[in-house]
């Protein structure tokens, strides 16, 4: 039996592929000085890695502009606060689902708060999914901001992105889309889908480290910044630089977060290169990233689905939302008759070492709708690519005796 069978990749992927481990050691070891201000061979080094993985994510995002607007930041959560509060003015109108995180949700009740934003939180269907058009009829002639979770934490449905991203455009409003949960999962083309703001942790499906985040901001986006400070650029300037990424990037970058992001890109498309040549297909760095992401999302959707079948044959099982086949991540919640979820993790944890989340997930909208929060909110179940047929078994076998 394993130590720790691991269910928990919703709330942070782990493990990480073995080169990322590598390369943050090796990097930081043999370049921890302080990149864009120290002098010397290493720093300058630094930045070229720092720029090259700007370079990266600008391509593994579909984002053809220069890669100076991918701006890094502390986490998801981080990214959120500043696209959210760089667009909006006191009094302005923004449009949220009831499907977000509390990285978008507080934020914006904060804002209706204490900078009279009227906040317009959108109903997602039984099922977990926005209907675009709730969105099209809650704009306003004040709505500044659309923000959007690309795929629930807690029940994995992938939003209609395409089509809230062209209301949007069409509107001229523009949209924030939360990817914590689908990048690196799902396939994500910014450019052609007009997003104004694309906000990345990278610490789940991009399998980096905690302590690093990101946006990208589009060239019809325009982000003021919220945070003021040396930027190694432009020093005697009283204030913060016009340009990016030095306008929303103050203060030491994480060089080892970066590092770890750098190694998962190579990583992911070495894992697409591989992909190409077993299928003999000529790929290039775009294409690897695209056959590496999809590959892992078969992976994973391969063992939710078995996890998915052993839960319905438990009658107590009750499963929250219906996540479609054909819009879904790697990510269930449940609840059982006469027992809570924190009892169920509970029993998964002492006796079968699965480790799987309880709780609200930081989304209690999500809960509220589904009628779970007061019942402490549901078990969590998020298998990942490095799920074992050993961890498939134990879960199973947990399953069996703890839901018997
Ligand atoms: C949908 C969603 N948005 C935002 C976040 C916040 O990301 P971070 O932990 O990097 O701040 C999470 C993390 O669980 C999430 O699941």
């Amino acid at each position: 039996m394993k130590e720790n069978a691991y269910f928990d990749n919703a709330a942070t992927t782990w493990p990480k592929p073995e080169s990322v481990y590598r390369f943050m050691d090796s990097f930081f070891r043999s370049h921890g000085v302080n990149p864009g201000r120290s002098g010397g061979l290493l720093a300058v080094e630094a930045e070229q890695m720092i720029t090259a993985t700007r370079s990266m994510l600008a391509q593994f995002f579909g984002f053809e502009s220069h890669s100076s607007r991918v701006i890094f930041t502390l986490n998801g959560t981080d990214a959120l606060n500043l696209a959210m509060r760089g667009l909006l003015s006191r009094g302005d109108h923004m449009i949220v689902t009831r499907v977000e995180h509390n990285a978008v949700l507080r934020p914006a009740n904060h804002f209706e708060r204490d900078m009279e934003v009227g906040v317009t939180r959108v109903v997602v269907s039984g099922a977990g999914y926005v209907d675009p058009d709730a969105i099209r009829k809650a704009i306003k002639a004040d709505t500044k901001l659309i923000v959007i979770n690309h795929a629930s934490n807690v029940i994995g449905t992938v939003q209609p992105l395409e089509d809230v991203a062209q209301i949007a455009r069409d509107a001229g409003i523009p949209l924030v889309v939360d990817s914590a949960q689908t990048a690196g999962v799902i396939p994500i083309d910014m450019t052609s889908l007009g997003i104004g703001v694309l906000t990345f942790t990278g610490h789940k499906g991009l399998f980096g480290p905690m302590g690093i985040g990101g946006m990208i901001v589009s060239d019809s986006v325009d982000l003021a910044p919220q945070r003021f400070g040396g930027t190694g650029v432009d020093s005697l300037s009283h204030f913060q630089p016009e340009g990016y990424p030095h306008k929303l990037e103050a203060g030491t970058v994480s060089l080892p977060g970066i590092a770890g992001l750098h190694a998962a890109q190579l990583w992911f498309r070495e894992l697409g290169a591989e992909l190409a040549r077993a299928s003999q297909i000529d790929a290039d760095d775009v294409l690897c990233c695209r056959l590496a992401v999809q590959h892992i999302h078969a992976v994973e959707l391969s063992h939710l689905k078995r996890i998915e079948a052993r839960l319905n044959t438990f009658a107590k099982v009750r499963i929250v939302g219906q996540a479609l086949d054909t819009a879904r991540v790697a990510t269930l919640s449940f609840t059982v008759d006469g027992i809570t979820a924190q009892q169920v993790a509970d029993q998964f944890d002492a006796d079968h070492q699965v480790c799987v989340r309880a709780g609200l997930q930081c989304a209690p909208l999500v809960h509220v709708d589904a009628n779970t929060a007061d019942g402490g909110g549901t078990v969590r179940l998020s298998p990942g690519f490095f799920t074992d047929e050993e961890d498939m078994q134990q879960l199973l076998c947990a399953l069996d005796d703890v839901l018997a």
